[in-house]
């Protein structure tokens, strides 16, 4: 066996009082990592495995993304460095920029367990971003909430950005095979969306289903989030919901600069107010306040609809 290379120290600690001098502290062997053989693993019965169809570049690696950002923000790990700079100018810009995006992940649970309580026991998350964290943090992907409550749900999970893909198809796990699907589809193209959905969910078109729609509908402009509406209350069974949480602007010059900071970044953004929202959901039966939630900035939405 081959002894390990004598590694020089990476890191060091200077003196104290003395930032910048090295001193060394020791020397640490590494030792190789044990490869894990892939035809040692059980066969899992969720995992398709696809290979990614995407190009790199669909990565952006070199610019932020909206599922990275709102991982940030939400306190993930799953983030770069062109990530981390926006969410500091978003920052600058409205010191609760956090606090809001954490009032509206923490107002998506508190409403998916309470339609799972009302029976309603599948759950489509359209843009569900980068939510693989533990159940009962801000980053908990919704099945958390739902299985304890139906433990039968069937979840479908939906994203165009393919790191958000990548992580729900190796993390985003249920007790039966079948339960907890991930779709990458474009919400802005939604005949193509329904199509993969009923490609390649469990989902029973028959009975109702709550569609979730959770700090996305920003990124679609007003004729695609009508487009998608429609597209939805066609295709969904009587007694279905949609979901709903908005960050709520107004006309305010720093709104204004907070758009300019995602135009600059080349992230779709469209700012609604709370009549904007509402008038999106024309058509649906909205809900008293007590399923939803309503603060000034989030605008977090239950109405019922479907047609079929
Ligand atoms: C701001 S993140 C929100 C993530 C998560 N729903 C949450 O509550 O934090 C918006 C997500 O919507 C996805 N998204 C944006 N436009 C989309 C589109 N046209 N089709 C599918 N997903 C989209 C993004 O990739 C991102 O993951």
């Amino acid at each position: 066996m081959t002894r390990p290379k004598r590694r020089a120290p990476a890191a060091a600690v200077g003196p104290a009082g003395r930032p910048g001098t090295l001193r060394a502290v020791g020397v640490i062997h590494v030792q190789p990592k044990p490869t894990i053989e892939p035809e040692g693993l059980a066969p899992m019965p969720w995992y398709v495995p696809t290979p990614p169809p995407w190009p790199r570049e669909d990565l952006r690696l070199d610019r932020p993304t909206s599922a990275r950002l709102a991982n940030l923000a939400l306190g993930g790990k799953d983030h770069l460095g062109p990530d981390r700079t926006l969410l500091d100018l978003l920052q600058a810009e409205d010191q609760d920029w956090t606090t809001t995006a954490l009032r509206a992940r923490q107002d998506l649970h508190r409403v998916v367990r309470r339609l799972a309580e009302d029976g309603l026991d599948q759950f489509v998350d359209l843009g569900c971003g980068l939510t693989t964290g533990a159940p009962g943090s801000p980053l908990a992907p919704i099945h958390t909430s739902i299985l304890p409550i139906r433990p039968t749900a069937r979840i479908a999970y939906v994203d165009i950005d393919p790191m958000v893909m990548t992580h729900a198809r190796a993390l985003l796990h249920a007790p039966a095979p079948g339960q907890v699907r991930h779709i990458r589809a474009d919400l802005t193209a939604p005949e193509g969306l329904l199509q993969e959905l009923r490609q390649h969910s469990d989902v029973d078109w028959q009975r109702p289903i709550a569609v979730v729609l959770a700090d996305v509908l920003h990124e679609l402009s007003d004729p695609q989030a009508r487009g998608l509406f429609s597209a939805l209350r066609l295709a969904l069974p009587q007694g279905s919901a949609l979901v709903l949480t908005h960050r709520c602007t107004g006309e305010s010059d720093r709104d204004a600069r907070v758009s300019g900071l995602f135009a600059q970044a080349r992230l779709p953004r469209h700012p609604r107010g709370r009549d904007a929202v509402d008038t999106l959901l024309d058509g649906w039966q909205r809900q008293a306040p007590a399923h939803g939630g309503d603060t000034a900035v989030v605008r977090t939405v239950v109405a019922y609809g479907g047609t079929k």
